[in-house]
């Protein structure tokens, strides 16, 4: 019997972790559960006997590969899959795969709400300002940028985005306006929001020229990977700059450097754009789904690492 765990150190909603379990043992395997853990050696343990792991942003490595004798399939439920060493499952026959688009929405909400709590002086009674006719810039279009642009253009906003890999044609015909390139958003709009993954090519990539190039009282609102900022960059630029904001969902690694800025810098205690019982079920059950898929007939669609 196929055995599928659950490693989780920021764990699903119970509804999601029920779903899962619901239909892996639906199909007939086993469904283990490793949530909150505190020690890689406890992840170490826990997959020594396992066909298949279902992870969020929980780091699998060569060592964790290795451990995991039987491993044959991980699953990360969500969208980024920067945390698995895609090379070191190519090189042992591991699939990967991700859910991409099942807790997009989530994330977006999550955007919108910071930029209420952000302009409005994070809630503390001064008089702030409003979202309506300010323009958005968004950086990358895939999931969570659509669903950003979606919402945001209920607020009244002027929407425009830049993806390198999305053709100027396709962003306009979701009715949000093509930047030429991402130097030209950061420029040209009130409030950029982050949607790119971390990669050997975007990582550090947000940096001092380019948010420094932003208008006066311009936010960069981050809930997609701390990598991407350069820190100590984007720490210089708001001790010159002391119009700017700096909203995230992501705690930095210099959050402390980064709290002197009181009342321009937000981060959430713990990555919370995904945290909801319905990202949490959708991309839980996707993911759960897409095991069981694989093992009983071989389906790979959604394998990032072919
Ligand atoms: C993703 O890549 O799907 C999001 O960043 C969510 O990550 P999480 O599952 O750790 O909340």
């Amino acid at each position: 019997m196929a055995k599928v765990l659950i490693a989780t150190e920021k764990p699903f909603a119970a509804p999601a972790v029920a779903g899962i379990k619901e239909i892996i043992e639906g199909a007939g395997f086993e469904c283990a559960l490793l949530e909150k853990y505190t020690e890689k050696a406890q992840l170490l343990t826990a997959v020594a006997d396992v066909d298949a792991i279902i992870i969020r942003s929980d780091k699998i490595d060569a060592e964790v590969m290795d451990a995991a004798k039987q491993l044959k399939i991980v699953v990360r439920a969500g969208a980024g899959y920067d945390n698995v060493d895609l090379d070191a499952a190519t090189a042992r026959k591991i699939v990967v795969m991700n859910t991409p688009g099942q807790n997009a929405n989530a994330v977006a909400e999550l955007v919108l709400g910071l930029l209420v709590f952000t302009v409005r002086n994070f809630y503390n009674g001064k008089s702030g300002s409003e979202l309506l006719g300010k323009k958005l810039g968004i950086l990358a279009f895939g999931n969570v940028g659509r669903n950003v642009a979606r919402i945001a253009k209920g607020f009244g906003m002027e929407v425009s985005a830049y993806d390198a890999y999305c053709p100027a044609d396709v962003i306009e015909a979701a009715g949000v306006k093509a930047a030429k390139n991402q130097e030209e958003l950061f420029k040209t709009c009130d409030i950029v929001s982050l949607h790119i993954p971390a990669t050997a090519e975007t990582k550090q990539s947000i940096n001092k020229a380019l948010v420094g190039s932003m208008k006066k009282a311009a936010i960069l609102i981050n809930t997609a990977r701390k990598e991407v900022i350069n820190e100590p960059e984007l720490i210089e630029l708001l001790a010159e700059r002391t119009d700017l904001k700096y909203i995230t969902d992501i705690k930095p690694d210099a959050d402390e450097e980064f709290q002197k800025f009181e009342g321009r810098y937000f981060s959430t205690p713990k990555k919370m754009g995904a945290q909801t019982a319905e990202a949490n079920t959708n991309a839980g059950l996707a993911a759960a789904n897409q095991i069981v898929g694989f093992i009983k007939d071989g389906i790979t669609k959604f394998q990032v690492n072919k």
